[in-house]
């Protein structure tokens, strides 16, 4: 039988939010729940890592939501691999998750909070993306979004304006010369795809096949990189 531990529980903007860790044998999964819908859980967090290997070799890193920590704490061990500079903006909604994180409640949100490398925010990312609502402001080097499920399949309705054209472009006018912005959805999302092709012709998506608990997902990471800044031509030569 499942051992169930609450690691912390409050009201937030989106309803109540839950951390707890579940034990059953030898398998210990932490899980977060939002407003009593799964958000997500610690036993296969590759796609999540995937997300956090995007930004390998970028030196400003923005990561939006901190969710269980796994997108941030994959950056840190990806930069520590290449032994490059890393900063890490991490914009969460949820200020009692940010709260459990510097209190160490998950080793992983422990591992990420305590990083000097890393600041967290609490804030809505789109708002900071916007600009609406002060907090980090970019430029980055990477921008990973993993916020909901993707446009298609939102748990949060709120969420729905993250991947709205707006949005999108703004993220896009935060990115430094090479940057790259990705997006986190639980599915393929094709008119998330061509939002992102519209901004520059380098959109692309990369597929993962998740099995868990017998069950197999296909989830996508949706990119798009800003190209190298060109030197003004000068004028006419010779
Ligand atoms: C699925 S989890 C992220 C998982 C994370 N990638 C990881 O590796 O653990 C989604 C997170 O985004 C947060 N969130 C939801 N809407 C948000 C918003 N508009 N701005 C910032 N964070 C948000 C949630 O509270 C949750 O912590």
């Amino acid at each position: 039988m499942d051992e169930l531990t609450t690691l912390g529980r409050a009201a937030g903007p989106h309803g109540e939010v839950v951390l707890r860790r579940r034990v059953s044998g030898s398998s210990v999964v932490e899980e977060l729940v939002v407003d009593g819908t799964f958000a997500m859980d610690s036993r296969e967090t590759r796609s999540e890592q995937e997300l956090g290997l995007v930004a390998a070799g970028a030196g400003r890193v923005l990561v939006g939501g901190l969710g269980l920590g796994h997108t941030a704490a994959a950056v840190l061990d990806e930069a520590d691999r290449r032994g490059a500079d890393v900063r890490v903006d991490v914009v969460e909604l949820e200020e009692a998750l940010v709260g459990w994180a510097r209190e160490g409640r998950t080793e992983t949100l422990a591992r990420v909070a305590a990083d000097p490398r890393v600041r967290l925010h609490v804030g809505d990312v789109a708002t900071v993306l916007l600009g609406s609502d002060g907090g980090p402001a970019g430029p980055w080097d990477a921008i990973l979004l993993d916020v909901d499920n993707g446009p298609d399949f939102l748990v949060h309705a709120g969420n729905d304006v993250l991947y709205t054209e707006p949005t999108l472009r703004a993220a896009y006018g935060r990115l430094a010369p090479a940057g790259v912005l990705a997006i986190w959805c639980q599915a393929p999302s094709p008119p998330l795809l061509a939002a992102l092709g519209r901004l520059d012709p380098s959109a692309e998506e990369v597929r993962l096949t998740v099995d868990r608990e017998g069950r197999r997902f296909t989830y996508a990471i949706e990119t798009v990189r800003r190209p190298l800044a060109r030197k003004p031509s000068g004028g006419a030569a010779g």
